[in-house]
């Protein structure tokens, strides 16, 4: 059976063939966690902006995008409290020098039970059958409770142990626990100690005059210092939202599992601006809504789950992340904060302006709450990448790879494919491409046979071929072939761009 590294490694390995993803800088031996998205993934990649800024901004009158610069006045950061506090707790093996992040070894170890008491559910499922009533077994059986008591303690003492800033205390848990490095194996740890995640650079061409600016590590930012701006140029009422997609960077120690968790990466944010008092029905409002917009990309129920902060960042007052299935476990997708009056109110007292919105129903001003929803951009691009990658045992004994990508999201939207490279079938072919390219992104393919052609456009998810044979030349009809069913149908040129506008369009997944 393929184990998870073993699926992480197959998509990693098709992302390269088929142009999705490379390391970045590869010719160099590449950059630790960077990468660069190819002729394929930058398609893919632009779809999934163009299908959350719909959702957010295009299906929402009260939400308006921007695009704000990367660099910021320095002083956002020290407002924000991103140069005193946006720190990972790190801890070093003294025998394999490998320097980790102190949560995420707590976090994997925690993993590691957790699967313990799926493989005790899934015994009992098996014994039990139909039978099984999964949330008696979880409420009862004694060793799953056992487990989950066990995962309860760890997450509080390490919840404690931060909130008390208690370093040692940490240390303390991982020694407890005996975490082993996973290089080396051994238990002989260094002191935590905090580390700055900003990346720094400096502005200005002299020296001695330049002064140290970041690159911002969350887009978030650039949405709190133009909320005046937006609001009243825009002449926004409360509740109403700034949304934006943009590169953010970390300098992440624990930087692998692919595209996961980079060093230059991309957010896709929305602050929503509400009445202070309201924000935890904004919260559970926009919890419910995120959670419908990924499940309107039709991957499985079964690939999500929500996960409520043990630890809450120095913002917030109730946070929870979207958690997704990735080929390594249930990791973060999207997270949903209610930041109160914090960044607003930061600014407000380090700019020395008022950020404040009179509100006419209630005739008084106030700082407005804010709920903030914070999408990766290229979690998400793995999440679907993972959930479409297929390798595929056909009746006729072959194989084939194919993405079952969202057909809206996928790169191309159909190949136009003449059957043979003569008799006038590729001037036909290309007489179609050149009214189906003015709405769709499609590609012409002439060469090979036509079932390795299938299998080319199966494995970058193109979801219609669309084949020209001699036929076509008698009664102007191509034969079209769906990704997933491997069906063909015979249709009339003329009814191309209506069977392709009903798949492709946003429209469906966005009324969901
Ligand atoms: N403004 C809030 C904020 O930045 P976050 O939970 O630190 O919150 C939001 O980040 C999302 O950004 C995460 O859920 C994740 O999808 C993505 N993200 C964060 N760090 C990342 C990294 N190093 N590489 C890729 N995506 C990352």
């Amino acid at each position: 059976m393929a184990t998870n590294e073993d699926n992480l490694k197959a998509i990693i390995s098709h992302a390269k063939e088929y142009g999705f993803v490379f390391q970045s800088s590869e010719i160099y031996d590449g950059l630790s966690a960077v990468y660069d998205y190819g002729q394929m993934g930058a398609e893919l990649k632009k779809n999934i902006k163009d299908y959350w800024w719909s959702a957010m901004v295009q299906m929402h009158e009260n939400i308006v995008g921007i695009d704000a610069a990367i660099f910021m006045h320095p002083t956002t950061w020290k407002a924000s409290g991103h140069v005193d506090a946006f720190n990972d707790p790190l801890i070093d093996n003294k025998d394999s020098k490998k320097r980790y992040r102190a949560d995420v070894l707590i976090e994997e170890h925690v993993e590691k039970i957790r699967q313990k008491i799926e493989k005790e559910v899934e015994k009992g499922t098996k014994r039990f059958g139909d039978a099984f009533d999964e949330e008696q077994f979880r409420a009862t059986n004694p060793n799953v409770l056992r487990n989950q008591s066990k995962i309860d303690e760890i997450n509080l003492r390490f919840k404690v142990a931060m909130d008390e800033e208690d370093l040692a205390a940490v240390k303390q848990l991982i020694e407890e626990l005996e975490i082993a490095c996973p290089v080396s194996g051994s238990k002989n740890w260094t002191d935590v100690k905090q580390f700055n995640l900003m990346f720094s650079t400096e502005m200005g061409s002299v020296a001695d005059a330049a002064s140290t600016i970041y690159l911002r590590p969350e887009t978030a930012q650039g949405i709190f210092v133009n909320y005046l701006n937006v609001q009243k140029t825009g002449r926004m009422k409360i509740p109403f939202g700034i949304a934006q997609i943009g590169k953010a960077f970390r300098n992440e120690i624990v930087a692998r599992q692919f595209i996961f968790r980079m060093r230059e990466f991309e957010q896709m944010e929305m602050q929503f601006f509400v009445r202070p008092g309201e924000e935890m029905k904004w919260y559970e409002y926009w919890k419910t809504e995120r959670v419908k917009w990924h499940r309107s990309l039709g991957i499985d129920e079964k690939y999500y789950r929500f996960h409520d902060h043990v630890k809450l960042a120095h913002y917030a007052n109730a946070a929870c992340d979207i958690e997704f299935d990735f080929p390594m476990g249930f990791k973060e997708l999207e997270g949903i904060h209610s930041r109160t009056d914090f960044d607003l109110k930061q600014h407000e007292q380090y700019s020395g302006k008022k950020l404040q919105y009179f509100d006419p129903e209630l005739n008084e001003s106030y700082v407005p709450y804010v709920v903030e929803t914070s999408v990766g951009l290229d979690r998400t691009f793995l999440a679907i990448l993972s959930a479409s990658y297929t390798e595929e045992k056909l009746d006729d004994g072959s194989e084939r790879t194919v993405l079952s990508l969202p057909a809206f999201l996928a790169p191309v939207k159909a190949a136009v494919m003449p059957l043979t490279r003569k008799d006038g079938l590729p001037e036909k072919a290309r007489e179609i491409m050149e009214v189906l390219k003015f709405d769709f992104n499609c590609q012409y393919d002439e060469k090979d046979s036509p079932g390795k052609r299938y299998r080319r456009q199966d494995a970058i998810g193109t979801p219609y071929c669309i084949m020209v044979d001699h036929q076509t030349l008698e009664d102007n009809t191509v034969t079209i072939r769906d990704r997933d069913t491997m069906q063909q149908e015979r249709v009339s040129i003329d009814q191309l761009e209506g069977i392709l506008q009903a798949k492709v369009s946003f429209r469906k997944a966005l009324t969901a």
